[in-house]
């Protein structure tokens, strides 16, 4: 067994690139953290493979930061320091990125940031790769206004990131003249009985819609409880930017069924390049390994800094930044692209239900390619889509 903070692979100043892999394999984001991981060490496998960069491979030296911004900040310190990497792929929760970003700074290091996450942030040492607010909680917003009312709900874990995205998620209600009945915080590593006061929060007011920004193992059990309660999804769904195919993984099929995400990938998405991921993904980790959205950025990430240090011929931040700002890659999700203006990526918003099988059907797929807004100066629920027209590649 593998303790927090303990190093499991690569070899310091081996003739290679070495790069730092933070992603946990314990604690409570250790599911979704974990395909991160998968899919961070099959790219670097694939660049190997092709010949590495500049005739020498990457060599991931992987640490297990146990789902705790404190080891995370340790982790980071050491890479930056003992093992000579300049290059972090790593973070799901925004605590851990919170706490590894000043280390990184200071250190001049530069942290690829493959999750999903609240905005209002940048940083010259920062790639941020999953979606902003305005990729992912505008489109869910407009979704479940049009489709099932505008009563919301919300329930979190503890943390700043459920705190963010709820004020961004209530902005965009009380926008559409919409109302938050209530904020519920449960702690992270949650006890089944932590969703009471939920459980019965949702039976007096009967919203619209519950949105959660629960992370992690609490998942299952925030679904389990609804689902315990009899509640009916077709009726009152939970709405979530992180309940993706690894959440889903750890409950059963009658808790997860009707349920919605919104994420500009899904592992069931039809396209060539998503094809050829999944099929590798899945040959090299077993059939039931989960393919999340973190995942499929945790791995297009690793591409983007690969052809980016082939260009610089260093892995020096400053120099990287150069060929990374504008740079594509045909990612499974469709082509990505790194935001000159703001570090973050241009994806392709989708949102989807959970079917009786756990597995995502699409409802709602525009084909757009939507260009970062961080700190969300454009979005109104209108104006959102037409911005997006103006900006939109196929
Ligand atoms: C998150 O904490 N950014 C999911």
């Amino acid at each position: 067994m593998v303790k927090g903070g303990d190093r499991l692979d690569g070899r310091k100043g081996a003739g290679g690139w070495p790069v730092g892999v933070l992603f946990s394999q314990s604690g409570v984001t250790a599911g979704i953290e974990r395909t991160q991981l998968n899919a961070t060490l099959l790219a670097i496998d694939e660049v190997n493979d092709a010949g590495g960069v500049l005739g020498k491979p990457l060599i991931p030296i992987v640490y297990d930061p146990a789902s705790d911004p404190k080891i995370y900040r340790r982790l980071s310190e050491n890479l930056l320091t003992e093992d000579g990497v300049r290059i972090i792929f790593g973070c799901y929760m925004s605590s851990t990125r919170k706490a590894v970003l000043p280390v990184v700074e200071a250190r001049d290091g530069l942290l690829f940031y493959p999750t999903l996450y609240e905005g209002f942030e940048y940083s010259k040492n920062c790639i941020y790769t999953g979606a902003a607010p305005n990729q992912n909680t505008v489109p869910l917003a407009k979704h479940l206004l049009d489709t099932y009312g505008n009563r919301f709900l919300l329930v979190g874990s503890n943390y700043i990131y459920p705190y963010e995205s709820n004020r961004i998620m209530s902005d965009l209600v009380v926008q559409s003249r919409g109302k938050v009945l209530d904020e519920i915080y449960v702690p992270l590593s949650a006890k089944p009985e932590d969703f009471d006061r939920a459980i019965r929060e949702l039976r007096k007011h009967k919203p619209d819609v519950i949105f959660s920004t629960v992370v992690g193992s609490d998942t299952a059990r925030f679904y389990e409880a609804y689902r315990q309660a009899g509640f009916d999804p077709a009726k009152m769904p939970i709405a979530s930017l992180t309940t993706s195919e690894a959440e889903i993984a750890e409950m059963s099929a009658e808790a997860a069924e009707g349920h919605i995400t919104a994420a500009p990938y899904f592992e069931v998405l039809e396209t060539a390049a998503n094809a050829r991921f999944v099929s590798a993904f899945k040959q090299r980790y077993g059939a039931d390994a989960p393919v999340t959205a973190c995942a499929e950025a945790a791995y297009f990430q690793v591409h983007l800094a690969a052809n980016a240090l082939a260009a610089a011929g260093t892995d020096r931040p400053a120099a990287l930044l150069e060929p990374l700002r504008g740079s594509e890659f045909e990612a499974p999700q469709g082509t990505v692209k790194i935001d000159p203006d703001n570090n973050h990526t241009y994806l392709w918003p989708r949102v989807a239900r959970i079917g009786a099988d756990r597995r995502f059907e699409l409802i709602w797929n525009p084909g757009i390619r939507v260009k970062p807004d961080p700190y969300f100066i454009a979005p109104t629920l209108d104006e959102w889509w037409m911005a997006e027209a103006m900006t939109s590649v196929r």
